[in-house]
């Protein structure tokens, strides 16, 4: 029955490891136009690579659910309660969003505009110019994982423990024994829920008390709910973010003209970081799995399937982008992007991010006349979350 499915040969390599350390879009580029929706043999999904058959995917949570996995590496696995928001389909997700949504609405976002700038100008303080710096630790790496303690209410100094239970999360982030980054995430789990449960008779002003204090059905949350918001939290704002400055960066490095037009004019930023998000897609893709039989673009789907949504296809279509899809235009409008999905499950924290990635641009912009590459950019083999292991750049003197 499989060898009868469409796409078998191309999407053979969709969650190769080697496809995302160089550049995975001439592949995309062939399933857009022979198979948009195209059979993996090896793992048992479907790929799906363009912008309307995704948002279809992503706006139907009746028929393609979240509950049974958003990775390839979940197929097959129940989980008892979901261990993670973005696991959940409503009713159960409904509720959930609306627990966690205040904490991440504009008016708290733009409350943190002067804590975002202050971090990330004294951060771009230390870039010298003409010197050749790796701008993932320097810059991408520091920046959302202070954001995001600061936000939560972890303290500072344990910002580094942050990082490395983030990056033991995140599958294909880093090739650490499985044995040490199990340890970390029980670490994590541990200190966060402990931290949280700790503001119960100590509140502040910050999300771990929000949630220390949050009810669900008139009950307190139990340390398993705790631990899906607050794994959910410190990981989402981390691995993201900092690909989406660490990559953007990068993008601008090889178009000096798209450089040159912002520090021209400042108020393109917010299309610009727009249109770096539409170009790194900083999530590659997550998936879903078929609640009943259906077909997706004439192509018939079982009940069970699961599907793989590849953000990163559908943010370079052509029949939504038009010819030039494949060039970056800082200046670009409309920009219909999924980069932060689509429907119910949008990113919860799309404002924070657009946040730091203007404020980060506005001050590299103000302070250096132009940047390129001038080292190693290392992308890592996830198919998940477009990571940056090293990104050297050298920036010229204003
Ligand atoms: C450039 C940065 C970011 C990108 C590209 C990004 C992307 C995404 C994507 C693609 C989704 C899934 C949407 C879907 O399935 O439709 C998502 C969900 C989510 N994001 Fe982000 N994200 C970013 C930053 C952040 C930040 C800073 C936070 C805040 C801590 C955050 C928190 C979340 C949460 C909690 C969800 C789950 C929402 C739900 O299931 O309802 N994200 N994000």
């Amino acid at each position: 029955m499989a060898g009868a499915r469409p796409g078998v040969e191309l999407a053979a390599r969709v969650v190769d490891p080697a496809l995302y350390e160089s550049d995975p879009h001439p592949l995309f580029a062939a399933l857009r136009a022979e198979a948009p929706v195209a059979w993996n043999e090896e793992r048992g999904f479907w790929a799906v690579t363009t912008h309307e058959e995704v948002t279809r995917v992503e706006g139907d949570h009746e028929t393609f659910c979240a509950s049974r996995g958003i990775l390839v590496d979940e197929i097959g696995t129940t989980y008892p309660s979901p261990p993670t928001i973005l696991h959940s389909d409503p009713p159960a997700h409904t509720r959930y969003r609306r627990l966690v949504q205040p904490g991440f609405k504009p008016s708290v976002v733009k409350a943190l505009d002067p804590v975002v700038r202050a971090r990330a100008e004294a951060l771009v303080s230390r870039l010298e110019p003409g010197e050749v710096l790796d701008v993932v630790p320097l810059l991408a790496v520091p920046l959302p994982l202070l954001v995001i303690s600061e936000m939560l209410g972890v303290p500072e100094e344990d910002w580094e423990r942050c990082y490395e239970w983030s990056e033991a999360v995140v599958p294909g982030a880093v090739d650490w024994p499985e044995e040490r980054k199990q340890a970390l995430m029980a670490e994590m789990v541990d200190y966060l829920v402990g931290a949280t449960k700790a503001r119960r008779a100590e509140p502040r002003h910050d999300v771990l008390s929000e949630l220390a204090l949050a009810e669900l059905d008139g009950e307190q949350l139990s340390d398993a709910e705790l631990a899906m918001f607050l794994v959910q939290l410190l990981v989402a704002g981390n691995e993201t973010t900092r690909n989406l400055i660490a990559a953007g960066l990068v993008a601008l490095a090889e178009r000096p003209d798209q450089y040159a037009r912002l520090r021209e004019d400042p108020t393109l930023v917010p299309s610009g970081v727009e249109e770096l998000l539409r170009w790194t897609s900083p999530v590659l893709s997550f998936m879903r799995t078929a609640t009943r039989p259906t077909e997706l673009r004439g192509v018939p789907i079982a009940e069970g399937d699961p599907l793989l949504m590849l953000f990163v296809s559908a943010n370079r279509d052509e029949t939504v982008f038009g010819p030039d899809a494949g060039l970056l235009d800082v200046g670009r409008r409309p920009n219909p992007h999924i980069a932060f999905g689509f429907g119910n499950h949008f990113c919860l924290g799309a404002a924070l991010a657009r946040l730091e990635g203007r404020v980060v641009l506005e001050a590299i912009l103000g302070r250096f006349a132009g940047l390129e590459v001038a080292g190693a950019v290392e992308r890592t083999g996830s198919h998940v979350v477009a990571g940056m292991r090293k990104a050297e750049l050298r920036f010229g003197a204003a």
